[in-house]
């Protein structure tokens, strides 16, 4: 059986656009469930809406407390059937519950070289302005899986891309994000295929 993919993404969500696309053209041997989002405006919502996928906004917001709200989180990602939680620009904490279930099957996308630019605050453009203040002369994305130290789990795959003496944070970005795509699909589609001959 192919295993469910359950994505968590809070904006564009172009991670989730080639990760959809993977799953179309067979490379990614798997189904996806199910959108997870914290931010009814992300345009990832629109994404799935495109794709037949079911979205979802489960937010903080929407909870009198936390505690609620991380059930109410567990409770949609078992009605989702995950076997896989896929963080695409997902940007909020997971619960420590979350985590602890589905512990070596959920797996993020960060855009610097890990253990490099990773943390607290190391998110979007500041990762890359980060590594330009650093005078990096490279940069790239790692996927790894998530523990309960954000950032530190095990990672499965990177990609790096030069940086130049004259780049700005954006054209980092673009170029990082480029191998984003095609890094988290590659890291995603072995990820599966190990999992359906387990
Ligand atoms: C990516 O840079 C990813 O590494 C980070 O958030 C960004 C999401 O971009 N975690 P998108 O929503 O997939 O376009």
């Amino acid at each position: 059986m192919k295993p469910k993919l359950v994505v968590f993404a809070s904006g564009s969500g172009s991670n989730f656009q080639s990760i959809i696309d993977a799953v179309h053209s067979g490379q990614i041997q798997a189904e996806i469930s199910g959108l997870i989002t914290n931010n009814p405006q992300a345009y990832a919502i629109e994404r799935a809406k495109i794709a037949g996928i079911s979205a979802l906004v489960v937010s903080e917001k929407y909870f009198e407390t936390y505690a609620q709200f991380e059930e109410n989180l567990v409770k949609h990602v078992r009605f989702f059937e995950a076997d896989v939680i896929v963080l695409a620009g997902y940007m909020r904490k997971i619960p420590a519950s979350l985590i602890e279930q589905y512990s070596g099957r959920i797996l993020n996308i960060h855009p610097a070289l890990l253990p490099k630019f990773g943390g607290k605050g190391m998110y979007g453009i500041h990762v890359h302005r980060a590594v330009l203040e650093a005078g990096e002369t490279e940069s790239g994305c790692s996927v790894h899986l998530v523990t309960e130290n954000y950032d530190e789990g095990p990672i499965l795959g990177q990609a790096k891309v030069p940086v130049f003496a004259d780049d700005t944070p954006e054209l980092v970005q673009k170029r990082v994000l480029e191998q984003e795509h095609r890094l988290y699909v590659q890291v995603l589609a072995d990820f599966c295929e190990r999992l359906m001959t387990k």
